[in-house]
């Protein structure tokens, strides 16, 4: 038993990650969340299988929020190019929309975190600096909370957050009680430094609830059962001042000029626009992270489908659409359908990248896929097993990729498992080799032992030479220069010099079980040498 629970994780560990084309991946043969474990690092990170790869991929980071059911220890998480772990944190619990974003020159990440129903949340974006501290946290003014969806950083040092607020609203129109509630949509605009809301609009001034595609379901009967009929889930600014924003519920995307009044409407009910191919252009529907450029042309999430059984569409979509605002008309110049056909009823994104690609993050199905711009897969990954998408037990709210420097202050991590040490270092993005250091006491100058390439998250050192008593593993960058030291392991005790306490070894556990079992045999023998005699004694007495 012990021998087939402990070649269980050196089986895992074995299989080659990230894994190429795997049929028993994606058939669920390793569960829905195939996951790596390390030796050197308490968490453990998706194991992803390349379906498609390219050259032409952008090399940056992808950028990820695991959660679901399947997923023990949600939070952000950066992989590299190949679906490596580079970065991964739990302390902040579920994430969302987690990327890097530009302040005041600057690079940040942010994200948003909370607590959420499942389609909204309440709570604060948090913006961490490059060595991983939470250098801002950013809410909304009025006395209202930040939404899960949205929080994009202008290049004014401005951001844009969604918002939902619960209000009374009559829903006879569509069924419901006179006086019922409904969650609002709002965004706010604020400025960074001061905190100060420079901008509110809220969907109610504009948008009848008898336009909402959305069930009514028996809600907003309520103020606790508030229906959400609108449902805002992204908002973007143009250089024109204008800002556009996502409804997923109205099917549209509506520009909003400075003054606050819509200026135009694509999709849903009453679109503005004469869509000259044919639907495709205006047909989306239950769409998620709209993105507006330059010469009118934008970017949609087209989810196609409200729940597992309520489609309009047979896949989801990645847009790319050209409007024409002196003659009102809406072209499609590409489409992003992944090899998959993936049908995500929830959740997802589409990014242009600065290599021109397009990234699509699938939401609730565990996928990304990075396709020309013209709409040509390039990479397709997968950081779940595919038989699982329809579950969700694996989404990420979001997908991105870009570039990202991060220098932790936090030293590297280093641990002895048998005969081999394992360095890794969470979150430092520079390291291209580690060099194992030996010293004969902990005071004592330390020597290069051995120097490896850094290859994924973890590398390891072989012991067998049998190097010295105290090692330490140095992180070097491009240039050979060291960018940090792991804390000092004795090699022979398996333990961190003035660490914490670690967990025993697997032959410290061997003798510890040996010396358990003798105290046990002793204790039984002790009590039966004691114990018998006197039931002897008391049988005679009876008699
Ligand atoms: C990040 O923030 C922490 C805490 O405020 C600070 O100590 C550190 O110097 C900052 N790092 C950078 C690169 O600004
Ligand atoms: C949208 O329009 C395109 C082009 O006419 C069509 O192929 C597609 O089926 C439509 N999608 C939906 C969901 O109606």
């Amino acid at each position: 038993m012990r021998l087939i629970l402990a070649a269980l994780p050196a089986f895992a560990s074995a299989l080659p990650s990230p894994d190429f084309n795997s049929l028993w991946y994606d058939q669920g043969l390793f569960g829905a969340y195939p996951s790596r474990d390390y030796v050197s690092f308490d968490l453990s990170s998706p194991r992803v299988n390349i379906l498609s790869w390219s050259t032409q991929c952008d090399p940056g980071h992808i950028f990820l929020e695991p959660r679901g059911r399947s997923v023990a220890k949600p939070g952000p998480m950066i992989l590299d190019a190949e679906g490596n772990l580079v970065y991964m944190e739990e302390k902040f619990g579920e994430a969302m929309d987690f990327r890097p974003q530009t302040y005041k020159g600057e690079d940040y990440l942010t994200f948003w975190s909370g607590t959420d129903d499942g389609t909204h949340g309440r709570g604060s974006y948090y913006m961490l600096n490059s060595s991983y501290h939470v250098a801002r946290v950013v809410n909304p003014t009025n006395g209202l909370e930040g939404d899960l969806h949205e929080f994009e950083i202008t290049p004014n040092g401005t951001a844009l957050m969604s918002i939902y607020e619960i209000i009374p609203a009559d829903l006879s129109s569509v069924g419901g009680p006179k006086e019922g509630w409904i969650y609002d949509g709002l965004f706010q605009e604020l400025d960074i430094e001061t905190g100060e809301a420079l901008f509110e609009w809220r969907a109610s001034s504009f948008y009848n609830v008898s336009d909402s595609f959305a069930p009514l379901k028996k809600k907003g009967k309520s103020k606790d059962d508030a229906w959400d009929y609108f449902h805002i889930n992204s908002v973007d600014k143009g250089s024109d001042g204008n800002y556009y924003i996502s409804s997923r519920y109205m099917h549209t995307i509506t520009c909003i000029g400075p003054d606050g009044q819509v200026r135009w409407k694509l999709g849903g009910h009453d679109s503005d626009f004469t869509d000259l191919s044919h639907g495709a252009a205006s047909n989306f529907s239950w769409q998620h992270h709209m993105r507006y450029f330059e010469k009118d042309t934008l970017t949609i999430f087209d989810n196609g489908a409200y729940d597992k059984n309520f489609y309009t569409a047979d896949y989801s979509r990645g847009l790319y659409i050209q409007l024409d605002l002196a003659n009102m008309t809406a072209t499609l110049l590409a489409d992003y359908v992944s090899p998959a056909h993936i049908l995500a009823h929830s959740q997802g994104s589409v990014q242009f990248l600065d290599n021109g690609n397009a990234f699509v993050g699938w939401g609730h199905s565990a996928a990304f896929t990075e396709f020309k711009r013209s709409g040509e897969v390039l990479c397709d990954m997968h950081f779940g097993s595919s038989a699982f998408f329809g579950w969700g037990w694996i989404k990420s709210y979001r997908a991105f990729k870009g570039n990202w420097v991060g220098r932790p202050t936090w030293s590297p991590s280093i641990a002895r498992r048998k005969s081999k040490v394992y360095v890794s270092w969470n979150g430092a993005t520079e390291v291209k080799k580690w060099t194992l250091q030996a010293a004969s006491d902990t005071d004592g100058n330390f020597t290069d032992v051995s120097t490896v390439d850094k290859v994924g998250f973890e590398s390891s050192f072989n012991l067998a030479g049998k190097p010295g008593h105290f090692l330490r593993a140095a992180a070097l960058d491009k240039n050979g220069e060291v960018l940090g030291y792991s804390q000092v392991l004795d090699s022979r005790m398996g333990q961190l010099v003035d660490g914490p306490f670690s967990p025993m070894t697997d032959d410290d556990l061997v003798f510890l079980q040996f010396l358990l079992g003798l105290l046990a045999c002793g204790t039984l023998g002790l009590i039966v040498w004691n114990v018998y005699p006197s039931l002897r004694l008391r049988r005679f007495k009876r008699f």
